[in-house]
């Protein structure tokens, strides 16, 4: 199983603003991305990539081993992207959100509805455990994690269908998840029904989000003035947390109107590059139906 990388030609573009340095991939997968940065950049570019992933991190090393010591690869979560780079600045800070194929395509690894697997999920070793999770927690704390990390307005019936599921013994595989979800779920959209709360519970159990606040302020702090922070994501609940973050670090003064001067101090601290995000064109999405989903921002450190 081959991961395409999506949007390369666009991330090198906005991420490498031709000076030497340090860049950070803090997803480094398969090493697409990186690749194509470190094939990009010269000899004085040197990248550090972090996975959580110890499987892709493997893959990894052998595809970036011919850029020998300019590559440090890291087993690690991007939250903590402030311990990874020892000393100084960097120059861009990149992340391709989400899944690799790889890891869909693992049916050990139980992220994907279409092939039955354990209820794992999780994309790391230190990652959450989603079959103890189904297994033990409320009806109610269950509706709100499908509601708020899968958008599926059919929270509360599904719930009830998963926790009326442990009846039958403890929920153990994916198939006996998907059977659970499929009584409840209308015909004409079962598919993106089962999408939405495989997902919910794959960004749970890695606290996805979470790790995504609190790796913007992190990623901005080390990067250097004119440095790039260049993101892709996969939904919208991370694209909103971008976008959110973007806005708020591009403006200024946030004192109430009415005051005569400003007491805030706040000063911008980004220019946004992209004011829409950048998705890919047809072709891209025709090669790889990936892709279909994928949004760019981009923007630059100020001083
Ligand atoms: C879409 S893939 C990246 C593919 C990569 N750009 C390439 O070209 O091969 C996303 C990767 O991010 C990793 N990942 C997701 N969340 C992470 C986190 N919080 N910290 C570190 N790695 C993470 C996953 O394990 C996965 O390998």
């Amino acid at each position: 199983m081959i991961h395409t990388p999506v949007l390369v030609d666009e991330v090198v573009r906005f991420l490498m603003t031709g000076r030497e340095g340090k860049y950070i991939d803090g997803t480094v997968g398969m090493g697409g991305h990186a690749e194509a940065i470190l094939s990009a950049g010269g000899k004085g570019v040197q990248l550090v990539g972090i996975d959580r992933d110890p499987k892709a991190l493997a893959i990894a090393a052998d595809r970036l081993e011919r850029f020998g010591d300019r590559v440090t690869l890291v087993r690690g979560n991007f939250s903590e992207i402030s311990d990874h780079l020892s000393g100084g600045k960097c120059e861009g800070v990149f992340l391709d959100l989400g899944l690799s194929s790889l890891q869909i395509a693992d049916r050990d690894r139980g992220f994907s509805y279409l092939a039955d697997g354990p209820l794992d999920m999780a994309m790391g070793p230190d990652d959450g455990d989603v079959e103890q999770l189904l297994n033990t927690v409320s009806e109610g704390e269950l509706a709100d994690i499908i509601y708020q990390y899968g958008e599926e307005r059919r929270s509360r019936a599904i719930a009830r269908a998963i926790v009326g599921e442990r009846s039958g013994g403890r929920i153990e595989g994916t198939s006996r998840l998907r059977a659970a979800i499929e009584r409840v779920a209308p015909a004409k959209d079962t598919i993106s029904t089962l999408a939405r709360v495989f997902q919910a519970l794959r960004i749970w159990a890695n606290g996805e989000l979470d790790a995504l606040r609190t790796f913007l302020p992190a990623a901005l702090e080390l990067c250097s003035p004119g440095g790039r922070l260049v993101l892709i994501s996969y939904h919208s609940l991370e694209d909103r947390i971008v976008k959110r973050f973007f806005k708020t670090e591009e403006k200024g003064c946030i004192c109430p109107p009415d005051f005569p001067e400003c007491a805030c101090g706040k000063q911008p601290r980004l220019r946004v590059l992209t004011r829409r995000p950048v998705v890919p064109g047809e072709e891209e999405i025709s090669d790889n139906p990936r892709a279909r989903s994928a949004r760019l921002r981009a923007a630059e450190r100020l001083a």
